[in-house]
């Protein structure tokens, strides 16, 4: 029978949905009376959330879970749930065996009632006075991740998330701003509203509604300081979610719009459902709305059949868009996928060091990219503030660092004014203008 001290620690390895994910699970485990330990080694209920978009992801599951079976030999009562996307795949992994609960992503804003079955079955209630005392429990939450829609319907040739996220699920308009109420009454200031494809978002629902008109009710909530929505995908993006982000001051103005790859042939075949003009099309009506607009991508590198010059194309959609920040990876053939059919797999050390061009022709541009900020003064989101430094978050999503004065010190969560007076390591700094 376990005690009611027993030791919690979740590992999250992926997207903010698996974030999400294990903030529900950890929700749960809170209530059944368990408290959080700083590491791994210190739990004795150990969850890992699990991410199958890459081979590396899966495998830096595969060997936690290989060192917690190692210290299961010793202490067997240790308690080993695997759950997410890569949980199937991990199933057949050689340390299956040392896996207590193995549960699939969520695609709830509930954890599964199988979950809350194995924990009555070890002998946790839900009912046990949570032990830990107010230091113990989580910092006041200043953001929100809010699903919006679940699983994915594109099915790009490469991605493996349309067969572990399932088909896509809008949920309610009602359920949306009831959580974002709730958030925002428990001290919440930042809502980030989450989706693979945030644009699809309600085509499903009867009557249907607009991503765009979604964004419009949620930002009319007063109380909401900084909105942010991720990933908006280009195919479906269009003008009138432009006009609400322009409608509302705080709505952030940094698009997150993952292209992918720069070369007609490959986004055809990746089936992205755009070409590279029309890509660059509504980059032009982003900048037309907001000049000042952080934009950020994801580009995939060796995909099947990249030629030199394909990838020459991507390089050079770079230097056009000049994004602010760029996710690259190496393509990973994902089991199940179209393209882990396609012939013409690029070689590893081709595509590692077609990425090291294309992470250092980013920083350059994300170096000058930087200086548009000079001698400007940045509404800013205040992250933390220790000593006589505060860090903060501009609504174009760039980290800012000022001094603080000594007195009437902001605390994070508040909005301030900050203009820039240099850039040093990719962050800006500057002074408080008025508070
Ligand atoms: N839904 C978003 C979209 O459409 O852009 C992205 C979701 S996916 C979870 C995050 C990123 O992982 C993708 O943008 C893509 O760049 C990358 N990714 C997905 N499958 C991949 C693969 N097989 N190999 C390498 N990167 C991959
Ligand atoms: Fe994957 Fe494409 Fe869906 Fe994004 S839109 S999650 S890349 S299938
Ligand atoms: Fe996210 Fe990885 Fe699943 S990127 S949706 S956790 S496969």
């Amino acid at each position: 029978m376990p005690f009611t001290k027993t030791k919690y620690f979740i590992q999250t390895i992926g997207c903010q949905m698996n974030s999400y994910d294990s903030s529900l699970y950890e929700d749960i485990l809170q209530q059944h009376g368990m408290i959080p330990a700083s590491t791994s080694q210190e739990a004795d209920f150990i969850i890992i959330n699990t991410c199958a978009v890459r081979d590396k992801s899966v495998q830096k599951a595969a060997s936690a879970i290989g060192r917690i079976h190692h210290r299961k030999v010793k202490k067997p009562s240790i308690l080993l749930c695997v759950v997410g996307c890569a949980s199937d795949l991990l199933a057949k992994l050689s340390h299956h065996n040392a896996i207590d609960y193995l549960h699939g992503a969520l695609n709830s804003t509930q954890v599964d009632s199988d979950f809350l079955l194995f924990l009555k079955e070890q002998g946790f209630s839900s009912d046990s006075t949570p032990s830990f005392t107010p230091t113990q429990t989580h910092p006041k939450e200043l953001s929100k991740y809010i699903p919006i829609i679940f699983g994915c319907d594109s099915f790009c040739t490469y991605c493996i998330v349309p067969y572990v996220r399932g088909r896509e699920k809008s949920r309610p308009v009602n359920a949306i701003l009831r959580d974002v109420e709730q958030s925002l009454q428990e001290g919440v200031k930042e809502i980030i509203l989450l989706g693979q494809n945030v644009n699809c978002y309600g085509k499903d629902l009867h009557p249907s509604i607009l991503f765009s008109e979604l964004l419009d009710q949620v930002s009319s909530n007063p109380d909401i300081q900084r909105l942010d929505f991720l990933t908006s995908h280009p195919r479906e993006f269009n003008k009138d979610l432009l006009e609400i982000v322009r409608r509302h001051n705080t709505i952030v103005k940094r698009f997150h719009f993952p292209v992918q790859h720069g070369d007609n042939e490959i986004l055809k075949k990746m089936k992205r459902g755009y070409t590279a003009e029309e890509y660059l099309e509504k980059i032009s009506w982003i900048r037309s709305y907001f000049p000042h607009a952080s934009i950020t991508t994801d580009v995939i590198v060796g995909f099947p059949g990249e030629t030199t010059l394909a990838f020459d194309n991507t390089l050079a959609l770079m230097e056009q868009v000049r994004f602010d920040s760029v996710f690259g990876a190496v393509y990973s053939p994902r089991p199940g996928t179209k393209a882990a059919t396609f012939d013409n797999h690029v070689s590893p050390m081709i595509s590692k060091d077609r990425l090291n061009i294309l992470l250092t022709t980013q920083k350059r541009i994300a170096k000058t990219n930087l200086q548009r900020f000079l001698h400007q003064t940045c509404k800013v989101f205040v992250l933390h503030t220790s000593g006589q430094k505060g860090i903060g978050k501009t609504w174009e999503d760039r980290l800012i660092q000022f001094p603080l004065p000594s007195t009437s010190i902001p605390q994070p969560g508040d909005i301030v004014h900050v203009s820039v007076d240099c850039v040093q390591n990719f962050t800006l700094q500057g002074q408080l203008v008025h508070f």
